[in-house]
């Protein structure tokens, strides 16, 4: 940080003091959501706080004793503008706490701002490899997952089903980029063979030169992370073109997640590998999924127990220090610490603050992602570069 920036800062930290200072006397927490609510993200975003909410709600609207207040800014998935709204909601809003966002490279802004002021992030899906990666930090948390575990878990599961060649298409940006490196990076262990990486840029959906290649490159298989609106018209585009009684298509599990009701027949049988899915045999999950449908008339998502399991992570940190969210190492500390009890199954953080948890196969059944197994127990992102 140069000078000029550390006193910007430093003047920050005091009129967040004196807000802080008044916030506590009124025993109240400023949640701040930064999250996509327009554009082929919104619903995403939209589950995230529903989750969150719902956590909050179930605890008489307070965490660690103290009352939840919540902002909000439409991120719009743009990393451009990313540094400015993360700027509205930690200097303007004197937020506590941020939570957010969906798109990877807004995310790696926010993580940014996040190093550099030491304001609390935390990621409720954004799985940005360098977010608990290089650029890991005390303050920095992510309920979610990296973007390289369920694209690592698919490539053992597709070279264990015997698929040798796979193209790859995806989105051209981080999220993409990482899925897809995962995927590779297991599969060619497993004894496969990359035969090409199509991407489109974000957020475009116009696939269908892309689909002739693919049917004109024969591979065994096709892996692809396409996530929100975009995911539902690839499967729709991919079934369209003829090509999925042909070559069939595998995914990161977004690909059929809060999407099934809109790709309907074209989406039935895919094989996905997720941290969440239909059908799993616990408690937890089935009260979560209760409370959900009651308060919102939705099923939730993978992203509702993400933003669920965000206000829980809050929660262990606020109870740690009874409120007092002027002693941050200390609530730091109990939060890298937690078990969080989620619909997903219980998980714990990595050194780097990221979910080590149980990798899903599920399948297209109807309306659901109904799992089949689990394709990797307790799996840890690596957190290359990480130094905390
Ligand atoms: C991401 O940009 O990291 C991202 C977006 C949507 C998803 C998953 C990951 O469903």
């Amino acid at each position: 940080m140069d000078r000029r920036h550390a006193v910007k800062w430093a003047a920050a930290a005091v009129v967040a003091a004196m807000a802080g200072g008044a916030a506590a006397q009124t025993g109240s927490i400023k949640v701040g959501f930064m999250l996509p609510y327009t554009g082929t993200y919104a619903a995403l975003g939209t589950a995230i706080e529903n989750g969150f909410r719902l956590y909050v709600g179930e605890q008489g609207g307070t965490l660690g004793g103290q009352k939840i207040e919540f902002v909000r800014v439409d991120d719009e998935s743009d990393p451009s503008k990313a540094t400015d709204n993360v700027n509205k909601l930690i200097k303007r809003d004197q937020v506590d706490v941020v939570v957010g966002t969906v798109h990877s490279g807004v995310a790696m802004a926010m993580a940014k701002v996040a190093r550099d002021s030491g304001a609390l992030l935390i990621v409720p899906n954004a799985g940005a490899d360098a977010v608990t990666g290089p650029m890991c930090a005390p303050n920095i948390f992510r309920t979610s997952f990296s973007n390289w575990q369920p694209g690592y878990a698919m490539g053992e599961v597709m070279a264990k089903r015997g698929h040798k060649t796979a193209v790859t298409i995806t989105w051209k940006y981080a999220a993409g980029d990482e899925s897809v490196n995962g995927f590779k990076e297991s599969f060619t262990k497993g004894g496969g063979k990359i035969v090409k990486d199509l991407t489109v840029p974000f957020p475009t959906v116009e696939f269908q030169s892309l689909l002739t290649e693919i049917a004109s490159l024969k591979p065994d298989a096709v892996y692809t992370f396409f996530a929100g609106g975009g995911a539902v018209k690839f499967v729709k585009d991919y079934a369209a073109a003829g090509l999925g009684k042909s070559i069939p298509l595998y995914g990161a599990g977004f690909l059929t997640d809060g999407t099934l009701e809109a790709q309907g027949d074209a989406a039935q049988g895919l094989l996905t590998t997720l941290h969440y899915a239909d059908g799993l045999d616990n408690p937890r999950d089935k009260a979560f999924r209760l409370g959900y449908a009651k308060a919102y008339k939705l099923q939730p998502d993978v992203y509702a127990v993400q933003g669920y399991d965000a206000a829980q992570l809050l929660g262990v940190g606020l109870a740690a220090v009874k409120g007092d969210k002027g002693k941050r190492d200390a609530m730091y500390a109990a939060m890298a610490k937690a078990r969080i009890d989620s619909p997903r199954g219980a998980f714990t953080l990595s050194k780097s603050h990221n979910p080590v948890q149980n990798i899903y196969l599920r399948k297209v059944e109807g309306k659901v992602n109904q799992v089949q197994s689990v394709a990797i127990k307790a799996l840890a992102d690596p957190g290359r570069g990480c130094r905390m």
